[in-house]
């Protein structure tokens, strides 16, 4: 079968066997992955849940891990991460990913528009490094808040399916208990399991969770009082973190506490580099450097370059930059090696720079 595939796949040349088997059935892809949507649920009106059944090339994530999962709006291919909120070990080998809604989401709006049981998506192989560290923490407390629940409850799925001996327990954060996701689900999940322990909390009302009002020691206490002795795994708006690390810090336990932050980056342009001509040369669109990143400094002249985070994560905004110096907006560092490639989201020019695009 493999000889077949590369004579067919050398007789095919210069599309290669997928662009055809993509025409037949986008699941037949041997490079690259794909997900056919098999259920849809809306479990709050903000979010939307699919079941998923990922194409061979698939080998699994573990828990608090994100996929990347692309899909075409108008022409355009757009990507967005997502932490699958499944257990690594789900027999039917299938994923769960909840979507929320964003205001003014183009991806999350469009799925919640239009995913339907055999709608097929774009996936890339599992990435991250927030997880659940092997051998597992003997004491696991995990705080969540939004859509931050869905790596967190990844690893929650995780523990219950391998018999997790310790302590773990869930504490997650909304606004009001109509925002609450997974609720009834989780009751089930923790009512045969003394040593689990899920607890909701409401930010802005004073009734209809199992605590309310932001997080504070006294959550902690209730929650989890052990959590001195645990390991920690955070992901959520960045108030929340702000707060959980100010926590910790007190306590002496931030070694302790891990995170995952889906959040733009720090770093700005220094003042004194907002100089030279920006040119993506492909497009013939040439423009004084303003300082911003280069694909905001993109959009402004009108192009339209592929993205999907702009924060650095999901790397659909990579190009070749062709020469020039850009500091990358995550990390402090200027690189000005020709030829490189960056990504357009947190790469911001510091000269004349020329980009093939
Ligand atoms: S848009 Fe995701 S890395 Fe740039």
């Amino acid at each position: 079968m493999g000889k077949l595939a590369s004579v067919a796949e050398a007789l095919l040349t210069p599309h290669g066997v997928d662009r055809y088997l993509e025409l037949i059935d986008p699941m037949l892809v041997r490079r690259g992955i794909r997900g056919r949507i098999t259920a849809v649920r809306r479990q709050t009106p903000a979010t939307l849940t699919m079941t998923i059944r990922p194409s061979r090339a698939w080998r699994g994530f573990r828990a608090g891990q994100y996929v990347r999962v692309t899909v075409t709006i108008d022409g355009v291919r757009r990507t967005r991460c997502y932490s699958p909120a499944c257990s690594q070990h789900r027999a039917d080998g299938q994923l769960e990913l909840t979507v929320k809604a964003l205001e003014d989401g183009l991806v999350s709006g469009y799925l919640h528009r239009y995913a339907e049981p055999g709608m097929v998506l774009g996936l890339s192989e599992p990435d991250g490094t927030f997880g659940l560290p092997d051998p597992r923490p003997e004491h696991v407390l995990l705080i969540s808040g939004g859509s931050g629940i869905t790596p967190v409850l990844a690893m929650l799925r995780t523990l219950a399916d391998e018999n997790h001996p310790g302590e773990v327990a869930l504490l997650h954060y909304e606004n009001e208990p109509a925002d609450l996701p997974y609720r009834a689900e989780l009751a089930e999940l923790v009512a045969d399991r003394p040593n689990f322990r899920v607890r909701f909390a409401c930010t802005m009302t004073d009734r209809g969770g199992d605590l309310h009002g932001f997080f504070s020691r006294a959550h902690l206490d209730q929650v989890a009082p052990w959590f001195g002795a645990a390991e920690t795994f955070l992901c959520g708006p960045v108030p929340l973190m702000d707060s959980v690390r100010k926590e910790y810090a007190n306590e002496g336990l931030s070694e302790r506490l891990h995170t995952e932050e889906f959040t733009p980056p720090a770093f700005a342009a220094e003042p004194g580099e907002v100089t030279g001509q920006v040119r993506f040369t492909r497009s013939g669109k040439e423009f004084a450097n303003s300082g911003k990143p280069l694909l905001e400094q993109a959009e402004d002249a009108g192009l339209r370059p592929e993205h999907g985070c702009r924060m650095g994560i999901c790397f659909s905004c990579t190009q070749l930059k062709a020469s020039g110096p850009v500091r990358n907006l995550r990390t402090g560092e200027v690189s000005a090696e020709d030829n490189e490639e960056i990504q357009l989201c947190i790469s911001a020019p510091c000269g004349d720079v020329e980009i093939n695009a």
